[in-house]
Formats: structure tokens, C-alpha cells, sequence
């Protein structure tokens, strides 16, 4: 239903100097893979194969890493490591196509997402921000393309969001559908506490009408100078509905360091392989810190 993704990687990831001094962030791992491959996958699972990444300069190891590795697989076959080999092949699957389109320059969100415009067409796409890491259940993109086949409009994945936090999302507002769905009727960009409509921040997913894109194109610059996806879509709900979803799973808001770690971490303790030995070292290391007369002692 929703075949094609727009993933703007082009940021420059200064939160996170130096690691991304010569690396892209999206390219951080958490626990073991990058999180540009966590979004690829997310999209991937909710039937999305079209993967388009905007990206700019330096950004050349994303590209890499959704290509065929040819010498490592050979190197693996020889080696007999079949599970690893699966590990490297799984990255792109075959019916997954990779697009490339750059940023020339850093202009915002809603340019990013307008360099996709000739990609995209004239049909309804995703856009997922790899810096928000979203875990559910049901993949998030898959919950609301479940309830794009209903609704058939623009959908904005929300969470509510603390007041004082109100700065660092765009804030919709709007009429209560259901349980999970709001009608938009407003959308603010960064809105500080007082003037947020609400406290419904918008996480990194959409997806969006082709319409979003003539009403980006004629935007002037928002918060912080940049063309703003967010302005777009302002613009798009006086001629079309746009509903925003609450989704169920969770958030990580990994372009900032204490959610990168969080995320680390708690991923580290789901995982299979990883996880039980790291529970112990974790509670071992807690008790050491909360209690560290018993180790003097
Ligand atoms: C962007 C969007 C913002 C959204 C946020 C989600 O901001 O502009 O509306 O709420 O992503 O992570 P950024 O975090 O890129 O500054």
C-alpha cells in the first residue's frame, strides 16, 4: 500500500562529536546494528520497498552499507560461517531497492523531504527519521499503514510529550477520532510550553499525501531558518484531513546521547545472545555503585 520511504540522512550529527566527526550518525550502532538499518527494517516490515535516502556529503558509508559487501561474503562462504553470512546478506533484502539522492544543502526537514519529490511522484509515501528509534510490537510504520487502508490521508505518529519538553517537537492538535486517532487541526513547530496547542509531540514517522510537497515547495523558512516539514504540513491540513496516531511501542530518541545510551542499553538487555550476561553485569555494577561499602567492606 505505501511502497516508497524518504529517509533524510543528510544532518550533520553535531550532538555527537566527535564519534561523528568523519562518520554518519545514522551509522552509530545500537548494540550491534546502525540505526539507519533499525528505520530501513521498520519500513521494510511494513511493506514499504523503495528505499530512498537523502543524504549529503560524508554520508558515503550508508550507501555501503546497503550494498552488496562482496569480499566479506566470500571470506564468510570460505569460512563456513553460515549464520554470520545471513547476518550480511539480511541488510538488503532482494526485493529491496536502495535510491540515492543528495542534499546539497542543509536547508531543513522539508527540504530533505522535497529532494524525494521526483522519486516519491504522485503517490502516498513514508518518511522515517532513523534518529528516532521506534520498538513495537507491531513495527510503528505497520500500525499506521493499517490505518492509512482506512483513513487514506496523511498520518503523524505522536506521543504525548512533557510540557517542558514542547521544544523539541512539532505539536499537534486536533479532535479526537478514537482511542488512537486525532483529527489535526493545528501543527506547530517547536512551540515553547506556553504556546504549545497541546502536548502531542510528533516521533519521527509519517506518512504523507504526494500533496505535501507542493506545500513545502512554497514555504518560507521556519524555526531555525529551515524550510520546515512541519510548515508543509500546516499548509496541506487547509486542503486535506490529516490525522495524527498514537502509537503503541516505544521511543528512543537517539540524536541525543542520554537516549542513544538508554537505547543501548535496553536493547542490550532484549537481546538473545547478549542480554542475560548483560543483566548480571548491570546489576552487578549497580549494586557495586548504589552500595559500595559491601565491596570495601
Ligand atoms: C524533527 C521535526 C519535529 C519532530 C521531530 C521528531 O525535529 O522537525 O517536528 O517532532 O523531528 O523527532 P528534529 O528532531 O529533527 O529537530
Amino acid at each position: 500500500m505505501i511502497k516508497k520511504a524518504i529517509f533524510p540522512v543528510a544532518g550533520l550529527g553535531t550532538r555527537f562529536l566527535p564519534a561523528t566527526k568523519a562518520q554518519p550518525k545514522e551509522m552509530l550502532p545500537v548494540v550491534d546494528k546502525p540505526l539507519i538499518q533499525y528505520a530501513v527494517e521498520e519500513a521494510y516490515a511494513a511493506g514499504v520497498r523503495e528505499m530512498i535516502f537523502v543524504t549529503g556529503r560524508h554520508k558515503r558509508p550508508i550507501e555501503d552499507h546497503f550494498d552488496l559487501t562482496l569480499e566479506l561474503e566470500v571470506a564468510l562462504e570460505e569460512a563456513h560461517k553460515t549464520d554470520l553470512l545471513a547476518v550480511v546478506r539480511s541488510v538488503k533484502p532482494d526485493d529491496m531497492e536502495c535510491i540515492y539522492v543528495r542534499q546539497p544543502r542543509a536547508l531543513g526537514l522539508g527540504h530533505a523531504v522535497l529532494c524525494g519529490q521526483r522519486l516519491v511522484g504522485n503517490e502516498p509515501f513514508a518518511v522515517l527519521l532513523a534518529d528516532d528509534l521506534m520498538i513495537g510490537t507491531e513495527p510503528v510504520l505497520k500500525q499506521m499503514v493499517n490505518q492509512f487502508r482506512d483513513w487514506r490521508a496523511s498520518i503523524l505518529a505522536v506521543q504525548e510529550v512533557p510540557a517542558e519538553h514542547t521544544r523539541r517537537y512539532g505539536i499537534v492538535a486536533g479532535n479526537p477520532v478514537n482511542s488512537h486517532m486525532v483529527d489535526v487541526q493545528r501543527i506547530v513547530e517547536k512551540p515553547a510550553p506556553e504556546q504549545a496547542p497541546s502536548r502531542l509531540g510528533v516521533a519521527g514517522r509519517y506518512i504523507l499525501t504526494p500533496g505535501v510537497f507542493h506545500e513545502i515547495a512554497n514555504q518560507p523558512r521556519g524555526v531555525g531558518g529551515e524550510i520546515q516539514l512541519t510548515d508543509g504540513i500546516a499548509s496541506l491540513l487547509r486542503r486535506e484531513k490529516v490525522f495524527a496516531y498514537r502509537y503503541e511501542g516505544k521511543r528512543y530518541d537517539c540524536g541525543s546521547r542520554e537516549g542513544f545510551l538508554q537505547a543501548n542499553v535496553e536493547l542490550a538487555l532484549q537481546h538473545p545472545e547478549l542480554g542475560p550476561g548483560f543483566r548480571q553485569f548491570l546489576s552487578g555494577l549497580c549494586e557495586s555503585t548504589l552500595h559500595p561499602q559491601h565491596n570495601d567492606a
